[in-house]
């Protein structure tokens, strides 16, 4: 399958994309299973390996929010000098403060556009969470690190239902304010269907935030991810948020399910001529032996269709 997909360049579409990838944070934090450190150790050194500019390789929560990542020090310690460069997230200075004892320079605050996401995962009013940000992220930027800000529910939300895009706007525009310098717009439970991805950009365009600071992340539970990239592509965005496998979700969103396999991103880009650096045949091979470890099949179409399910 070496020369397939076909390239076919579409007119007015990105010449390269960056792919952010979010598999160790995003796909394992929702594991039932505790990954032990060295399987997440060898995943993350896999992803790098196979081109992948960007791995975003755990968060510096409460432990006992998240079990999953409570290991995050361990992790960031046993990858080294290597891990230094990896975005790591954390929601206020007791994470900074973790982070930085460690020497890391990229790390990601997540905000919620929804008072009731604000509430279940952050534990904040919608106010609050920006109380909570603005030292963290201040005291990051004061330190030299990069900082980068997601907002979960931009597409709706699990309990509140539609969510304005003008509220999502006003999330996004007070996180970037603080000082962040890219953000990532997450459709958490999957819902964004093609013209709200494009409704959303614009509207954010209208308030002065252009396309080069903006990312899509895109979960696939109703089958829209590669449908809502593709409208994103034409809207002008070249960073886009994916996960190895297909793996995901959010431990405080229930019906969110797995993240935009990394594996189908790169397929449809490949075809499209768009340039993304990512070795398709390695990433397979890597989401096969996280699957083996997980004990349960990759839910990528690309990765079944070219026989690595695990
Ligand atoms: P809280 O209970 O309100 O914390 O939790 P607090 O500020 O009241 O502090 C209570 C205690 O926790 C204190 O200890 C703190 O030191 C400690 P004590 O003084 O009582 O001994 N503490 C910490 N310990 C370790 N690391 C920390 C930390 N912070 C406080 N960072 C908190 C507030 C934000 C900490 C909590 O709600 C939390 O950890 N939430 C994380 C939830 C999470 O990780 N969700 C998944 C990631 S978001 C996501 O997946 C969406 C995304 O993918 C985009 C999308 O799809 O939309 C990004
Ligand atoms: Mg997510």
């Amino acid at each position: 399958m070496a020369d397939l997909p076909m390239t076919v360049r579409a007119d007015g579409l990105p010449e390269r994309v960056t792919i952010y990838e979010v598999g160790p944070r995003d796909g394992l934090q929702n594991e039932q299973a505790i990954v032990p450190v060295a399987v997440k150790a060898g995943f993350v050194r896999r992803l790098v390996a196979a081109g992948l500019p960007i791995v975003e390789a755990t968060s510096f929560v409460h432990p006992r929010w998240v079990p999953q990542l409570a290991d995050a020090a361990e992790l960031m310690t046993e990858l080294g000098y290597e891990g230094r460069d990896l975005p790591v997230l954390v929601p206020n200075e007791r994470g900074l403060d973790r982070a930085l004892e460690l020497g890391l320079r990229h790390v990601a605050i997540f905000g919620s556009a929804t008072e009731t996401f604000a509430n279940k995962n952050l534990n904040r009013t919608f106010d609050e969470q920006f109380a909570m940000f603005e030292p963290t992220v201040s005291r990051a930027r004061g330190a030299g690190l990069d900082v980068r800000a997601y907002v979960s529910m931009c597409f709706g939300d699990p309990w509140e239902g539609a969510v304005a895009i003008e509220q999502v706007v006003a999330a996004g525009t007070r996180l970037l304010d603080l000082g962040a310098g890219q953000l990532s717009l997450g459709d958490t439970i999957g819902v964004a269907t093609a013209a709200h991805v494009t409704a959303l950009v614009a509207a954010f365009a209208d308030a002065g935030v252009g396309t080069d600071r903006l990312a899509m992340h895109f979960h696939d539970t109703y089958g829209q991810a590669l449908a809502n990239t593709y409208s994103a592509l034409q809207a002008g965005i070249t960073t886009f948020d994916a996960s190895a496998g297909g793996l995901g979700g959010c431990p405080y969103a229930k019906s969110a399910t797995g993240n935009l396999a990394t594996e189908d991103l790169v397929w449809m880009l490949t075809g499209l001529g768009i340039e993304h650096g990512v070795d398709l045949d390695a990433m397979v091979a890597t989401s096969t032996w996280m699957a083996a470890q997980l004990g349960r099949p990759s839910p990528s179409a690309v990765v079944r269709a070219l026989g690595g399910a695990g």
